[in-house]
């Protein structure tokens, strides 16, 4: 059995941001159960043998750690259940978190060379000694079978593949085309359960639904999708920034254009939001928003939540 734990469902900055005051920064902030808390983008899956993947690492890991019972040591002064990292893409949100497990604990960490290029570039991450935690390079469109630290397999199979996106914020060359992203830095995955061969596609940053990606996801059973904004300038019209969705790399949930449209008729049969940006009006239980996504039938994650296939 596969089990997909959702650590985090906020795209970055999480919800309440630290800095924001938007309607449901506040909102969060005063403890309205209409706007719950929520932590930046992360999954993590197990296949029923006590071992974790994380797939991608938030600035939040420390917290959402402490929160999952099932990510807390088990054996000996010193151990963890996480086996290894994956990464979709190299944004703080889903990288810096790598940080917080620096304790000298054995896991392994896989992502594209591109992505890697940016973790050898910054030296702060030489701090997960690459002695005892491998980091393997992984091929576009490659299925392959994660293991842990010693080579243990995990009961896995991975495919990433490029998802039009954008490259992260902090490596934009604003003089070259697309600011330099390059297929490599955003991905999807499909993963496959070994033992029950349960599939789902976890994709928290996607720019567009082109008509492959659309065949690819058709009939699945699970997508966790891209869920950062509801309209396209949600941030520019709260007053919170200067940038569309499209522009930071996120298709929105609501127009012609959005994810809500391109799903239709694909027949997912799971179809959830997650990587959800605190300006989204559906992270609010009681907007209009959130029932208009619901009645298309999606599902807003919330930290927590828990799905077994
Ligand atoms: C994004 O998803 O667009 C990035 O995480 C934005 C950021 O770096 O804050
Ligand atoms: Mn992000
Ligand atoms: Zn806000």
């Amino acid at each position: 059995m596969l089990t997909i734990l959702v650590l985090g469902s906020a795209a970055g900055g999480g919800f309440p941001q630290w800095n924001c005051n938007c309607d449901g920064c506040r909102r969060a902030r005063s403890g309205d159960p209409a706007a719950k808390p929520r932590t930046q983008s992360s999954l993590a899956i197990s296949g029923g043998d006590g071992r974790w993947v994380l797939l991608n690492a938030s600035p939040d890991l420390g917290h959402q750690i402490r929160a999952n019972a099932a990510l807390h040591p088990k054996d000996g002064i010193r151990h963890s259940p996480i086996a290894a990292a994956v990464l979709t893409n190299a944004d703080i949100d889903h990288v810096a978190g790598l940080l917080t497990l620096r304790e000298s604990q054995p896991f392994a960490i896989y992502a594209t060379e591109r992505v890697h290029s940016v973790l050898a570039a910054n030296s702060v991450f030489r701090v997960v000694n690459p002695e005892l935690v491998p980091r393997r390079a992984v091929a576009l469109d490659r299925p392959y079978v994660p293991a842990d630290a010693d080579g243990v397999p995990l009961p896995f199979e991975i495919e990433a593949f490029a998802v039009p996106g954008k490259v992260a914020l902090y490596l934009e060359d604003p003089a070259a085309a697309g600011f330099g992203s390059v297929a490599e830095d955003t991905v999807a995955l499909r993963i496959r359960d070994l033992n029950s061969e349960a599939v789902f596609f976890y994709i928290p940053g996607c720019s567009a639904m082109p008509g492959w990606l659309a065949d690819r996801l058709r009939g699945a059973p699970l997508v966790l999708f891209d869920g950062t904004t509801w309209t396209d300038d949600e941030m520019i019209r709260a007053g919170t920034g200067t940038k569309t969705g499209q522009r930071m790399g996120h298709m929105a949930m609501s127009g012609p254009e959005g994810s809500i449209a391109a799903f239709e008729g694909l027949g997912v049969r799971r179809k959830v939001f997650i990587h959800i940006n605190n300006t989204n009006p559906a992270l609010l239980d009681d907007s209009p928003e959130r029932a208009a996504a619901e009645g298309a039938g999606w599902e807003i994650a919330q930290d927590g939540m828990e799905f077994t296939l």
